[in-house]
């Protein structure tokens, strides 16, 4: 079975309720068979990356930046998992109070530098956070655990 793994962090509880939404959208059994791993970025690690079929990684925006824990996440996988993990596929979900495209780039830099294949749209909810961004997060979840069921990605 394909393995779905989830890395997030989040401070205030904005982005661990998109978190929930990709999950149960990740669960949802029209999916199909895909078992999924949700873990705090500050405490995944290099085993978990290597051992993944996909990714889905959880972000607020702090300062224009990705958030520290996921930025902690990437400074110890990085050169463990860089000659490893080319071509694993991703997506991204971010909590912004009004932007997000700050922590979408530095995001983007560093998987570039990994080689990682991004499967869905980078999903950016900013604002209050409204049912309709939830809604996107269900199918974010949705939609990569389908497609690693499938053999899509
Ligand atoms: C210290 C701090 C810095 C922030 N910086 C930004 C920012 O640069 N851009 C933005 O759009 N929102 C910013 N925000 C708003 C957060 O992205 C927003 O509150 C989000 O819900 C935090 O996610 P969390 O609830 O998962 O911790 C900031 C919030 C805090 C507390």
């Amino acid at each position: 079975m394909k393995r779905l793994l989830v890395v997030w962090h989040s401070a205030s509880g904005g982005t661990r309720q998109m978190l929930e939404a990709v999950l149960e959208g990740a669960r949802d059994p029209e999916a199909g068979a895909v078992e999924i791993i949700a873990r705090p970025a500050l405490s995944a690690g290099e085993e978990d990356v290597r051992a993944a079929d996909g990714i889905l990684l959880g972000t607020p925006e702090n300062f224009g930046y990705m958030s520290g824990g996921l930025k902690d996440f990437f400074d110890r996988i990085y050169t463990p998992c860089l000659e490893h993990t080319a071509g694993l596929p991703f997506g991204l979900f971010i909590r912004a109070g009004n932007d997000g495209r700050g922590a979408e780039q530095a995001v983007q830099r560093i998987v570039t530098g990994l080689r990682w294949r991004q499967i869905a749209p980078t999903l950016i909810a900013r604002g209050p956070l409204e049912d309709t961004a939830l809604v996107e997060a269900r199918e974010l979840g949705l939609g990569v655990a389908a497609g690693l069921a499938a053999g899509i990605f």
